[in-house]
């Protein structure tokens, strides 16, 4: 069914005629209907309320200069009023100076007004910054310092982590697909859909992880979420409880670690070695953890590949003390020295491992989709409190994905990033080798699109990653990844957005920023 016309509240979305002033009738874009109210009750005429009401708006800041209005046939609709009035007032905010006609293109905020907005900024309104009586926050938005961005993530470029190759994503295809879904959607598409999402998107998925990570599941145990970062919301949601003690490898996935400190849960940091998570020493420090987040297939940030043995060891921890294994498999699909490795869920065969996985990585962050494999029996509690948070993820890019999927374009895509990364790394690799030798370690550069290298003693990875953003180099500090104190100094380098013939120069321009004048140690 073709939806015509969409009238939300008093925004119209679609275009109306505009025949302002006797003009001949052309067709202009249509404006949101400002908050005007009329009242025939009132001693006060018509047009003069609708004028005051204008002003107002404009005089306080909440209609900006060069802001479009309503057409006088709209606005007298809208009120449920005639015409005379609505074309009374604007003909007198006109002749004022409020308001400027535009041949052809409808009635605007003038730009240059006979008296000044309340405040400097186009949409200010009145109560921005002004504060009275009790404020009261929740204790739970205090466990989080307030949010800003830190200096490396201000700006995107050489060794910006997380940025696929944006350029080499098949546009083309991707909108063919975007326009087959929102030309003339079904009406089910646009109904709310449930909290597991859609159904042909979660069997799409179910058959790329059988195949390819050899994951355990069947399409009712996935949910389609936005992100891994809603997937680790909602299990920490279902499964931990404030004061629950948590294993989080260390260093870890800071995104991961605040999910787990908004919840409320008593953080336990378990190293990691080049086996991934030291099971040993986290059931030393607390056995009866009610849960593991870890990122096997590619420790984050170090980029160690969990052992066969870790694994069972892990799995084996989970199953005797009751416990859960929340499995982050964010860039699993590109391995450049060995096959893909099968995912810890795969072996698991007491269902304790949830199993979350993105498209941030394989496509693009902005997409927000990813998804979790539950086990069978968290299903419901699962959807329940997913349901409660957002009802459900949004529909058009589901369905654009599942074509995308189901046609063959994902899997290709995948192949020719991993050769595509394959050598960007080896570029990276090669170039850090050429202007720094031995002096900087370089670690986990068997898969994914980072790598870590650890800083000879002595150079201090957040003052130079300050450093590095007055020169527009975005550099991801190492040891804010670390929760305890025992932090290595050094930098997560993404290359995934980075041109092969771009790393020697980048690299220098890193050597030059890391050095500042100093000499590097020699060996
Ligand atoms: C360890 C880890 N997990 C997951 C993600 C992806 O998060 P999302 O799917 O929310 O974009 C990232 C992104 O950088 C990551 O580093």
């Amino acid at each position: 069914m073709l939806l015509r016309r969409v009238v939300a509240g008093n925004i119209h979305i679609g275009q109306f005629r505009y025949d302002q002033w006797g003009e001949a009738m052309k067709k202009v874009p249509s404006a949101v209907t400002p908050v005007i109210a009329v009242d025939r009750k009132l001693a006060k005429p018509l047009h003069r309320q609708i004028y005051d009401s204008f002003r107002a708006l404009i005089v306080g800041g909440n209609l900006g200069a060069g802001q479009q209005l309503p057409s006088t046939r709209a606005l007298a609709t809208e009120l449920k009023i005639s015409r005379i009035p609505v074309l009374t007032a604007y003909a007198q905010l006109l002749a004022e100076g409020y308001f400027e006609a535009r041949a052809g293109a409808g009635t605007y905020v003038s730009n240059s007004l006979p008296e000044q907005p309340a405040a400097n900024g186009r949409r200010a309104t009145r109560s921005i910054g002004v504060y009275s009586g009790a404020r009261p926050v929740g204790r739970r938005a205090m466990l989080l310092p307030r949010y800003e961005r830190p200096p490396w993530l201000r700006g995107l470029g050489a060794f910006s982590v997380s940025q696929p190759a944006y350029d080499k994503f098949p546009f083309q295809t991707w909108s063919r697909l975007v326009m087959r879904h929102s030309r003339s959607p079904h009406v089910s598409a646009l109904q709310y859909g449930g909290p597991l999402g859609s159904e042909q998107l979660r069997d799409a998925i179910c058959t790329y992880l059988r195949t390819a990570r050899a994951v355990r599941c069947d399409p009712s145990q996935v949910m389609i979420v936005t992100g891994s970062q809603q997937a680790l919301e909602i299990t920490t949601r279902v499964l931990l409880d404030p004061g629950s003690p948590a294993w989080l490898e260390e260093p870890g996935y800071w995104l991961a670690r605040q999910v787990l400190v908004v919840a409320g849960c008593r953080l336990v940091p378990v190293p990691v070695d080049n086996e991934g998570i030291d099971v040993a020493a986290g059931i030393k420090r607390c056995r009866k953890a009610r849960a593991a987040y870890v990122a096997p297939s590619h420790q984050y940030p170090l980029g160690a590949t969990m052992s066969a043995s870790r694994r069972l060891q892990l799995l084996d921890w989970a199953q005797n003390s009751g416990s859960w294994v929340i499995e982050d498999d964010y860039d699993s699909e590109y391995r450049y020295a060995s096959m893909p490795i099968a995912s810890l869920q795969g072996l698991d065969n007491n269902s304790r491992v949830i199993y979350i996985g993105t498209f941030s990585k394989t496509l693009f962050p902005s997409l927000r989709l990813g998804y979790a494999v539950i086990p069978p029996d968290l299903v419901g509690r699962f959807a329940a409190m997913r349901h409660v948070m957002d009802i459900g993820p949004p529909y058009f890019y589901q369905a654009v994905l599942t074509d995308f999927m189901n046609e063959g374009h994902f899997a290709r895509h995948i192949r020719r990033m991993r050769l595509l990364y394959a050598e960007r790394r080896t570029a990276l690799v090669e170039s850090l080798r050429k202007e720094f030798g031995s002096a900087v370690e370089i670690l986990g550069a068997e898969a994914g699109m980072h790598l870590a290298i650890i800083l000879p003693k002595g150079f201090r990875d957040q003052e130079i990653a300050a450093r590095a953003a007055h020169q527009k180099l975005w550099l991801w500090p190492l040891s804010p990844a670390y929760l305890g104190d025992n932090t290595r100094q050094g930098f997560i380098l993404g290359f995934g957005n980075t041109d092969a013939e771009e790393m020697p120069r980048a690299v220098s321009q890193l050597k030059r920023i890391v050095l500042a004048g100093k000499a590097l140690p020699t060996p």
